[in-house]
């Protein structure tokens, strides 16, 4: 599908402006399935997406890989400590799938911190997993607290702010085609 990032735009005067467009989005999620269906060319890997943030992202890139993978979810929620994560993360909705044995893929809308994902790394090798990847759509790489293996990253972003494909303020935005900066 295709949008018009800059009608879309122009609506809502909240919006600074358009960080990745739709189209850049969209060519680089073709990148990433190539290089990930080259990868797990040999197994079935669970896809786990985190919501919420993710789910946009997750829905194209499972599209962009061509080889089997299953898909699963799970919901969780950081705790922040003024405006940074603490990495305490709660557990909203846990996996259905058993990872023990299996190649998970954990599917990320952005990674600041690093916090969160260092918590769920953590909780995720306690189930014996035989190999745990992670793909980030952005990397805030410059604000990193905890280090944590990037294994595919979409697009490597400034400290701003961000909203749109997925990621929310306030829990709006989510359903922009693009990735947009907000008016201080
Ligand atoms: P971390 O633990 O600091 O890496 O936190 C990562 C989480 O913070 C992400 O999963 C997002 O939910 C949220 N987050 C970090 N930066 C942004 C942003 O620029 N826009 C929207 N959410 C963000
Ligand atoms: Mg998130």
């Amino acid at each position: 599908m295709q949008y018009d990032d800059n009608s879309i735009m122009q609506k809502d005067p909240l919006i600074d402006k358009i960080l990745i467009s739709s189209h850049e989005i969209s060519n680089r999620i073709s990148q990433l399935g190539t290089e990930i269906s080259s990868d797990y060319g040999n197994s079935v890997p669970i896809i786990v997406n985190i919501l919420k943030g993710a789910y946009m992202f997750t829905a194209d890139l499972s599209r962009a890989i061509t080889v089997h993978h299953e898909i699963d979810f799970m919901a969780i929620s950081s705790y922040h400590g003024g405006t940074e994560s603490t990495g305490v993360v709660k557990i909203e909705k846990d996996l259905k799938s058993n990872i023990t044995g299996r190649d998970v893929l954990i599917v990320e809308d952005i990674i600041d911190t690093g916090r969160t994902l260092d918590h769920l790394l953590e909780l995720f090798k306690t189930r014996n997993p035989r190999s745990i990847k992670i793909c980030t759509l952005l990397d805030k790489s410059c604000r990193r607290v905890v280090e944590v293996p990037v294994d595919y990253r979409g697009f490597e972003i400034p400290d701003e702010f961000v909203i749109g494909y997925g990621l929310d303020y306030d829990e709006k935005y989510r359903n922009l085609p693009f990735i947009g900066v907000m008016k201080p």
